[in-house]
């Protein structure tokens, strides 16, 4: 077989979802074996403690007793569990003994730097060369490229919210999320529209593990991303020809990007549809679940529109959309009483971070009226924090704003498809309902 751009990346991980534990069900489950166990047998990276969503005790455990904690995986190598939100600071403004280079494994916990060639892209680079591939992308979510969105933002969604089926259940996923936020991504590359969900399943099947509900096997992978490199690899050269103001003819004309290789590219292409499309789409989907699970917080934004930005902040945090990033110490480091090892994986916990009561008041609550709402650690920290931040916010804000105008209520009718992964935090489905007006 000749080799192509997507066969030599291959998926980030290949392993097996049959290979790990199963998961308890239900919270009270995940408490009693979190706090049974021999602390040094604590093993957060099982995907399916994610997808059944107790993954809280596990991490309480840590953060309380071993907030630094090493664990030898047999699947993912040695790799350390920073749980603290203090330590997880440290680690990310602390590029220099903390590396994000692809070369070394990259950004999340699968990557080893070996087994496959790491997909180039600037989350997963260090300075000097993350610095200027970063800066040549900023100006479509600089201010003044906001502002010509949020219009065209807000015209879509209300245009979404019009469409929806009242008083029968539905996919809010589907109908909603993917929706406003394939458009964005669209309208950021200057992708056609009637082939925006092209995106959205790029995007999943990016970050896959075969096996896990989105794609079957490592070659489904090469071949669904082959497509997308392709068209990707198509329009940068159109794009070379005639910009327009987008990210691809950012890239093909940026004085220090126009020469990258195709790999680059395609690296960065992943990069930038995977950060803004997931991300934004499941904290949609949990803010519209988070209220329903607490409706004193829902009638309180009914009577307060104006917590809306208050509220996305915090949905971001309870969201905690990114579970994790991962950096791979350049030298031994002595970090919090241990002795970090020259190549080993430190990971980034910001699920459990944003959870940590010496930084956050209540933490295990959802209340949109905080202080402080962008304490929240979602974001990361240092040179890598979100450069989309502002973008995410401002579509929760406006599908907020339309919605409300609209509905008063938006009711889930039944339990959330999660899906399997220790990087994504999201849903494949949520039913919802819209009653009928009385
Ligand atoms: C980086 C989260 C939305 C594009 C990151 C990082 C996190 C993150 C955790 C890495 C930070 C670090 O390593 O310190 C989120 C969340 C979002 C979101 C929670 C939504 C709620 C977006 C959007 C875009 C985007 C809408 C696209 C326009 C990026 C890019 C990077 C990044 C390009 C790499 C930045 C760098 O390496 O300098 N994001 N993101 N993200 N995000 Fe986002």
């Amino acid at each position: 077989m000749t080799e192509t751009l997507a066969s030599k990346a291959g998926p980030p991980v290949s392993y097996n979802l049959s290979q790990f534990p199963e998961a308890p069900r239900t919270i009270e489950e995940a408490r009693a074996d979190a706090y049974s166990k021999r602390i040094e047998d604590i093993d957060v990276a099982n995907p399916k403690l994610f997808h059944n969503d107790v993954i809280g005790p596990y991490f309480e455990r840590l953060r309380n007793e071993d907030p630094v904690h090493r664990f030898d995986s047999p699947m993912y190598g040695t790799y350390w569990s920073i749980t603290r939100y203090s330590d997880i600071m440290a680690v990310d403004t602390n590029h220099k003994q903390f590396s994000s280079e692809a070369s070394l494994g990259g950004i999340t916990l699968f990557g080893n730097g070996q087994d496959r060639a790491p997909l180039p892209m600037f989350i997963a680079m260090d300075p000097p060369k993350h610095d200027v591939q970063r800066k040549t992308v900023q100006p479509i979510v600089a201010p003044g490229n906001l502002k010509i969105l949020e219009p065209l933002i807000r015209t879509r969604a209300a245009a979404i919210l019009d469409s929806l089926p009242i008083g029968v259940e539905f996919d809010w996923v589907d109908k909603v999320s993917m929706e406003l936020t394939a458009m964005t991504l669209a309208t950021l590359f200057e992708f056609p529209q009637e082939h925006r969900r092209k995106l959205t399943r790029w995007s999943d099947v990016a970050t896959a593990v075969p096996g896990g509900g989105v794609i079957d096997t490592p070659e489904q992978w090469v071949e669904e991303m082959g497509e997308c490199f392709t068209t990707f690899q198509a329009l940068w050269h159109e794009r070379a020809r005639e910009p327009g103001n987008d990210l691809v003819s950012m890239l093909a004309h940026g004085p220090e990007t126009r020469n990258m290789p195709p790999f680059e590219f395609q690296g960065n292409v992943i990069l930038l549809i995977v950060g803004g499309n997931d991300t934004t789409r499941n904290t949609i989907t949990g803010s519209v679940l988070a209220l329903n699970q607490n409706p004193d917080q829902y009638a309180k934004l009914r009577e307060r529109p104006d917590l809306i930005p208050s509220m996305v902040s915090e949905t971001i945090r309870w969201q905690t959309p990114l579970a994790h990033m991962r950096r791979t110490a350049v030298e031994d480091v002595e970090f919090g009483g241990k002795t970090i090892r020259k190549g080993d994986k430190v990971i980034m916990w910001y699920i459990s971070g944003n959870r940590d009561a010496s930084m956050i008041e209540h933490p295990e609550s959802y209340l949109i009226d905080r202080a402080r709402p962008r304490q929240h650690i979602s974001f990361g920290y240092g040179i890598h924090r979100c450069v989309g931040n502002r973008l995410a916010e401002l579509q929760l804000q406006i599908i907020w704003e339309e919605i409300m105008k609209r509905f008063p209520v938006i009711e889930v009718t039944g339990e959330p498809e999660r899906v399997y992964s220790t990087f994504v935090r999201g849903y494949r489905t949520l039913p919802v309902r819209i009653p009928k007006k009385h």
